[in-house]
């Protein structure tokens, strides 16, 4: 386990993501119902908001699901847990697999947003449902501009973030329904404040 996995994105995480994030964990993750999958679980932080009858499997590439957090929190959670490496653009379970599928501030980051999409797609049961709550390219063009300025120096600090991504033609592409999918303001600085969340829904083949 490498130094930065192990002592700072952990801590960098729970700092930025954390506290402030519960209300909007809890809204989201009211709507989780069956098999949930969850990829990239970093430290766990939505473990406690899923409701007593869901069974989540989480899938997280980085060393810190090991982090002694990210197993106190699977211990305290309401729902089964279980936690296993795993990356989104590749995911190891059969189509048609889950209920749900949930991404909370990991489309920042995966290489391909479009491969970890139509990875969720395809997991998905007919009728299936994207719970998503993520950071995208700022609404406003001068703070976007300021983004795309700062996007390498940002990515390294933050463990490959990207802040500039925008998801809506992605989500219809993969074949979700963007709709259910709103802009929110989250409590984060300027540069990060824009975000979508919401539930998108799996358009028939
Ligand atoms: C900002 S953290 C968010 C963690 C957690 N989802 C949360 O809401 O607190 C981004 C997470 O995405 C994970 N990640 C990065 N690339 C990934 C990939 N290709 N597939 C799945 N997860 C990935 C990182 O390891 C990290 O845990």
């Amino acid at each position: 386990m490498g130094l930065l996995d192990r002592h700072v994105f952990p801590r960098l995480n729970d700092l930025l993501l954390g506290r402030a994030f519960e209300g909007l964990r809890s809204e989201l993750l009211a709507g989780a119902e069956g098999r949930v999958l969850e990829i990239g679980s970093g430290t766990g932080l939505n473990f406690a908001h899923y409701g007593a009858s869901v069974e989540v499997t989480a899938v997280e590439p980085s060393d810190f699901r090991e982090a002694p957090r990210a197993r106190a929190r699977k211990k305290e959670a309401k729902a089964r847990v279980s936690v296993a490496h795993g990356k989104a653009e590749a995911l190891p379970f059969d189509a048609g697999s889950f209920d749900c599928v949930v991404s909370t501030f990991v489309l920042c980051s995966v290489r391909s947003v479009e491969a970890s999409l139509a990875e969720a797609r395809r997991v998905l049961k007919p009728g299936g449902r994207l719970l998503l709550l993520e950071h995208v390219r700022s609404r406003d063009p001068g703070v976007a501009r300021w983004q795309e300025r700062l996007r390498p120096v940002w990515m390294t600090v933050f463990g490959g973030c990207d802040p500039t991504r925008q998801l809506g033609p992605a989500l219809d592409a993969a074949g979700f329904d963007p709709d259910g999918v709103e802009a929110v303001d989250l409590p984060l600085p300027r540069l990060a404040r824009d975000g979508v969340m919401g539930v998108a829904l799996t358009k028939p083949r």
